[in-house]
This record gives structure tokens, C-alpha cells and sequence, in this order.
């Protein structure tokens, strides 16, 4: 049975259009996603702003309800079945919500209240342990750093030891330090045999963890492999220089570019080999060139610019 398995999903919402054209329209968040998260997998769910990443989330944790089709849980519906699908799963939400009033401790002991797990405290001394949190369990919530915060939503999340964790981009915003604390603590717990699935931005953080990804586009899901196997399926290497002048229109649709950096995407290198000549034949000089292997980034704007997306010039970080 799949730790999570979505059935067609689509959400719709009613939108009005801007002052050119009041009339009603549909937004489609989600349009007929499908696809199954096997047991202790460790799985990415990337896409743009905007792709339907957290409408999905909220379907299955049951906060939004689906127009049409259904999501589960170990085979439990998340709508007829709602405690228990809910009791498996451990979300970590985008947005930082939390209860001023109480202190850290207090906010994980409701928590576990919630969830009907009684004398909990060794668990909740291990998560804040974990979590870089000893320190901070008698501290209010509302004098915690936006980093610390986040972590507690990370422990507030697994309080009850949900066999599911679902992370919402949890490393948005947030230093480098928590990134690496949460990502092995995170690992631990998926080879103890949670399933997880995790949204982040960070494609480097996916293509490290992420044995198995999804990739959304307006609300479709438009890729869906073994992260080696997208890397594979990709142009093999990209080829990197500064240029000072204008770039030919033959490359422009294919090239990223980011200031004076030039990043051409190539499947061998004969395919190298034609653009410097091609480069050298137009008269262009090129500095600081550079070969180096295709990454899940280049993956992503790979399978996003053929589903319609303009190539994103500075993407990537110069
Ligand atoms: N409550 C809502 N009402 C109307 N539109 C919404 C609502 N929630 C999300 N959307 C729209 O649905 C789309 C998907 O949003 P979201 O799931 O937050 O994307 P992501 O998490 O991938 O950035 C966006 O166009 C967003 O504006
Ligand atoms: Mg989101």
C-alpha cells in the first residue's frame, strides 16, 4: 500500500479577471494530479511559485477540499477517513503559525494532547534535542527568532511520530546551520522508515535527499522519475563562458543568461565543440570557459521550458 496516493486531484478556484475583463474565471491549482509516494521513500515535490505545491498539501492534509478526485493516506481517504489519514501524517507548513501565549514546550505538549498521546516528554526532549531546541523549551513563542520558530513547527509536526512527514518548504528563508540540522535529522528518521515529502526551492537540497521526484506546472504534474534518472535524461553537460557582446540569435533560445554569463546546456561534446565554433566564426570572444555536468536545476528549467515556460535568465546565481 503507497504511504500516499494522489487520484486525479484538481482544485478550482473561482477567479475574476483583472479591469480588461471582469468576467468570472476558473483558476485550476490543480488539474487532475496523480501519482503514488511508496512507503520510506524520501520524495520531492518541486515547481515555480505558484505551480499548486502547497494546494496539494492542503488537499492531503486534509485543510482544503479537492473539487474532484481524492487523495490517501495508507489507503485512507482524506476526507471519509479524516482522523485517521490525519493521525499519520506529520505536516510542516509554509507559513509560520503559532500561539504566542505559550512556551515551546507547552506548544508541543497541546500538540501531543491534540493527537491523544499521552506522557510524551522523553519524545519531546528528543525532538528538542534534534532540533537545536534544549535551550529554548521554556522560552515564548513570540520572543523565538523566525529560524527558531520554524523549527518548533518542524517538532510540532512530529510530536505524535507520524509515519508521513510532509515539509512546505522548510528551508525557505532560513540560515545554513538549521538547514543542515533538519536535513539529518529529517534523513534519520526516512532510513528509520518515514515516508517523506518535501517541497523546497533548493534544488541541491532535492537532488542530494530526493530519491524519487515530481515536478508541477500550473497545477499539472509534468515529470515524475528517479532523481538519477531525470539527471540522465537531460543534456549531459553545460557549457559556461563570459561574454561581452550581444549573443547570436541561434542561441538565444537555448542559452541562460545571467549578466555577462552564458550557460548552454549540451548533450556530448560535439555539441561543445559546434557552439565554440560557431562562437569563434561569429568573431565573438569568450572568457573564463568552462564544462561542467547538468545538475537537477538544469533538469528543472529543462522540463519547465518544454512545458511552455520562458528559459529563466539568472535563474541561477552567477
Ligand atoms: N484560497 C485561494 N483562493 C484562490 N486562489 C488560490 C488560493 N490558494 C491558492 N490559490 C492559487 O492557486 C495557485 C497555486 O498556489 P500554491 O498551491 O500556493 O502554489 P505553490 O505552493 O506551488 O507556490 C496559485 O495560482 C494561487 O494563487
Ligand atoms: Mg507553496
Amino acid at each position: 500500500m503507497p504511504a500516499i496516493s494522489f487520484q486525479s486531484v484538481s482544485k478550482h478556484y473561482a477567479s475574476r479577471g483583472g479591469a480588461s475583463n471582469p468576467a468570472r474565471s476558473t483558476l485550476k491549482a490543480l488539474d487532475g494530479v496523480s501519482f503514488d509516494i511508496e512507503q520510506g521513500e524520501f520524495f520531492g515535490l518541486l515547481g515555480p511559485n505558484g505551480a499548486g505545491k502547497t494546494t496539494l498539501i492542503s488537499v492531503l492534509a486534509g485543510l482544503t477540499r479537492a473539487t474532484s478526485g481524492r487523495a490517501l493516506v495508507h489507503g485512507h481517504d482524506v476526507q471519509a477517513d479524516y482522523a485517521q489519514a490525519r493521525r499519520l501524517l506529520g505536516v510542516v507548513p509554509q507559513e509560520l503559525v503559532f500561539d504566542p501565549f505559550f512556551n515551546v514546550r507547552e506548544t508541543l505538549r497541546m500538540q501531543s494532547g491534540y493527537f491523544g498521546v499521552k506522557n510524551n516528554d522523553a519524545w519531546i526532549d528528543e525532538l528538542l534535542e534534534s532540533l537545536g531546541l534544549a535551550d529554548k523549551a521554556g522560552s515564548n513563542m513570540r520572543q523565538l527568532s523566525g529560524g527558531m520558530k520554524r523549527r518548533v513547527l518542524v517538532a510540532q509536526a512530529l510530536v505524535h511520530k507520524p509515519p508521513v512527514i510532509v515539509l512546505d518548504e522548510p528551508t525557505a528563508g532560513v540560515d545554513v546551520e538549521l538547514r543542515q540540522t533538519l536535513w539529518q535529522f529529517i534523513a534519520r528518521l526516512n532510513k528509520q522508515g518515514h515516508t517523506v515529502l518535501l517541497t523546497t526551492h533548493y534544488l541541491e537540497e532535492a537532488e542530494a535527499l530526493c530519491g524519487r521526484i515530481a515536478m508541477l506546472k500550473s497545477g499539472k504534474a509534468v515529470a515524475l522519475e528517479r532523481t538519477s534518472d531525470l539527471l540522465k535524461s537531460a543534456s549531459s553537460s553545460v557549457l559556461r563562458f563570459k561574454l561581452d557582446s550581444v549573443l547570436p540569435a541561434e542561441f538565444a533560445g537555448k542559452a541562460r543568461v545571467t549578466g555577462r554569463i552564458v550557460q548552454l546546456p549540451a548533450h556530448d561534446a560535439h555539441e561543445i565543440e559546434q557552439y565554440l565554433a560557431a562562437l569563434r566564426q561569429a568573431g565573438l570572444s569568450v572568457e573564463d570557459v568552462e564544462i561542467r555536468k547538468a545538475d537537477l536545476e538544469d533538469v528543472f528549467l529543462e522540463v519547465m521550458a518544454r512545458h511552455g515556460e520562458q528559459p529563466l535568465a539568472g535563474a541561477r546565481a552567477a
